[in-house]
């Protein structure tokens, strides 16, 4: 099978190597890819939206799969435009794809097929927040811009007057993140997070892994909020049935839904969850793998992954075709020291990284020129490794952190040094695939 991975972050970089080194992959491309990619298989230089010029190039490729990763591509329609050309797909459509690209979609999406999430309010001027907010007379509510905003969107506020400041300055601003006027106002919810991914291919759905991942910036989740630092898998801390209570209260009636509505979803599911004392409620979905969460989901994958993906992309997906194994994975994100406030590129980085077995290293947004790696700053790279335990696999990730500078031969990174601290190990708790 020859592969095309949509996308150029470190989730891609994940994907194209376990998808590599699947039985079933005979050649693997990314477009427009980064220096991961590009030491594995060939880039293309069209970024992921680029419906036109991707179809074209596929053509003359043969590609047999596409895995879409950023939800930019499938919200600006790629997933749709590529099947209409008879390409096998791995990514929603635009219209399923709603379930990420608009937070107001998916809360009456959810509030239609009785589906466990915050209640919330939708308000679409300054006034119309504040009188709201007035009547509804709530106390912790979280304020959630509708459109895309690249995890800029949403502002958690301990009370009605911190998010009726909120909502003054998006409006009187005209800068409501994302564009749009429309705003979610939303119940806070008390619990754990973690987030479930869950395979559909159209006429079913299942849960594959769960992870958890880290926010912000600073240890003990202090500094500002940023894309991930890290995530670990399997989710630790939740009810060892945590599988068959989301398939029950959560992914039926998400199926159901989508029957009914008449949209096909053909990929990932993944449902942001918040465990509350009454069992998970959905802070949100996306409609593709996460990032940091891929990059310790991939290790743990065992067997055919590509020849899974194909039969989700084909509509009869077979999850006999590969397994989540029971190694746990820590991984560790690596990012310039002035990241989430701006991203300085670095130049002339090492490209041939030592690592140990069980470990892996993910490159964010970069270039391969010449043997040397440039990246675009930011979250320049995932480290990962494999382990018995959590706490086996986060030694073996931070030893590895240690021993990067001197590869890379650059000390401009930092790093949590609290990524799967004291989390204990738990037992059966993903589903195999
Ligand atoms: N209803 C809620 N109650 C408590 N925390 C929330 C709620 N909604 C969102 N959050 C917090 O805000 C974060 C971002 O919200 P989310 O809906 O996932 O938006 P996005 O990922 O698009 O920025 C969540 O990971 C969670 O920590
Ligand atoms: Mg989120």
């Amino acid at each position: 099978m020859r592969i095309l991975v949509i996308g150029n972050g470190a989730r891609e970089d994940a994907l194209s190597w376990r998808l590599a080194q699947s039985p079933s992959c005979s050649a693997i491309f990314a477009t427009p890819g980064n220096a991961g990619t590009a030491l594995r298989g060939q880039n293309w230089t069209f970024p992921g939206t680029y419906g036109k010029s991707i179809i074209e190039r596929a053509r003359y490729e043969k590609i047999d799969l596409v895995v879409i990763g950023p939800e930019t591509a499938i919200a600006a329609g790629i997933g749709d435009q590529l099947r209409e050309a008879g390409f096998s797909v791995f990514g929603p459509d635009r219209s399923a794809g709603r379930l990420e690209s608009s937070k107001v979609y998916a809360k009456r999406f959810m509030e239609r097929h009785g589906i466990p999430t915050a209640r919330a309010h939708v308000v679409h001027s300054r006034d119309h927040a504040r009188k709201t907010l007035a009547e509804w007379g709530i106390g912790g509510v979280v304020v959630k811009a509708d459109g895309l905003a690249a995890g800029k969107g949403v502002v958690v506020c301990s009370d009605a007057t911190e998010a009726i400041a909120v909502c003054d300055d998006w409006y009187d601003h005209n800068r409501v993140p994302g564009g749009g006027n429309d705003v979610l106002l939303e119940e806070r919810l008390v619990g754990r997070e973690v987030s479930v991914f869950a395979l559909c291919d159209g006429r079913a759905i299942a849960p594959i892994a769960a992870a958890c991942d880290y926010k912000r910036a600073g240890d003990g989740d202090t500094g500002p909020n940023t894309g991930g630092m890290g995530a670990y898998s399997p989710a630790s801390g939740f009810p060892e049935n945590m599988n068959d209570i989301v398939r029950e209260r959560i992914l039926s009636p998400v199926l159901r839904g989508l029957l009914a509505e008449g949209e096909q979803y053909l990929g990932v599911l993944y449902c942001g969850l918040m465990w509350t004392q009454a069992g998970p409620m959905v802070i949100e979905f996306n409609v593709r793998f996460g990032d940091p969460e891929t990059q310790v989901l991939m290790p743990r994958v065992h067997g055919d992954f590509a020849a899974l993906l194909k039969s989700v992309a084909d509509g009869a997906m077979d999850l006999s075709l590969a397994t989540i194994g029971g190694d746990a994975c820590v991984g560790v994100v690596l990012a310039t020291g002035d990241y989430p406030r701006t991203n300085t590129p670095l130049q002339g980085l090492g490209a041939e990284l030592k690592l140990e077995p069980g470990t892996a290293a993910f490159w964010g947004g970069s270039q391969l020129d010449n043997g040397k790696i440039s990246s675009g700053g930011g979250r320049v790279l995932t480290v990962t490794a494999l382990g018995p335990s959590i706490a086996q696999a986060r030694e073996r990730a931070y030893a590895a952190v240690r021993a990067l500078p001197a590869q890379l031969g650059t000390n401009e990174l930092t790093f949590r040094s609290d990524i799967a601290a004291n989390v204990a190990t738990p037992t059966g708790s993903d589903e195999h695939a």
